[in-house]
């Protein structure tokens, strides 16, 4: 019976600390990736190296996410404003009127972790 008991107690716990959190993750990073390849690979590439054949005609061209300058100069915080207000005088709109904040948020993320290589865990839990 104690066996019995302490089973069904880890596997509660299980469902309860482990799994809404694995999920959500794994659903953040899938509609962040989504949403890349729907909306923002035309100009940013699939590596998000910018280098695309919208490149050529865009002045300036698409951020290449993936250049050392960019990972120091794009904080998390400056990404999410100009993805939400665009760039002014740049082909980058603003996004707002048709991505909800969590769904930018979510792309920022996938650029960060998935392209620029960069976030740790750490902030990934702490929004
Ligand atoms: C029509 C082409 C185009 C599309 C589509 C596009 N971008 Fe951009 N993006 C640009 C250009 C051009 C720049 C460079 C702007 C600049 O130099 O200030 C840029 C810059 C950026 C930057 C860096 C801004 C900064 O602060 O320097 C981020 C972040 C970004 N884009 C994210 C996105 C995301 C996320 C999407 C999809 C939701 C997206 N972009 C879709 C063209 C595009």
């Amino acid at each position: 019976m104690k066996i019995f008991f302490s089973w069904v107690g880890v596997f509660i716990w299980f469902f309860i600390l482990v799994l809404p959190k694995a999920f959500s993750n794994s659903l953040d990073s899938e509609t962040g990736r989504d949403i890349f390849f729907k909306h923002c690979r035309a100009c940013h590439g699939d590596k998000g190296d910018g280098k695309t054949f919208a490149a050529n005609v865009l002045n300036p061209p698409p951020k290449n996410f993936t250049s050392e300058n960019s990972k120091q100069e794009l904080t998390e915080d400056r990404m999410i404003q100009s993805v939400t207000e665009g760039r002014k005088g740049t082909a980058m709109m603003p996004w707002k009127s048709r991505l909800t904040q969590q769904e930018i948020h979510a792309v920022v993320l996938y650029i960060r972790k998935s392209l620029m290589q960069l976030e740790s865990p750490v902030e990934i839990d702490g929004r």
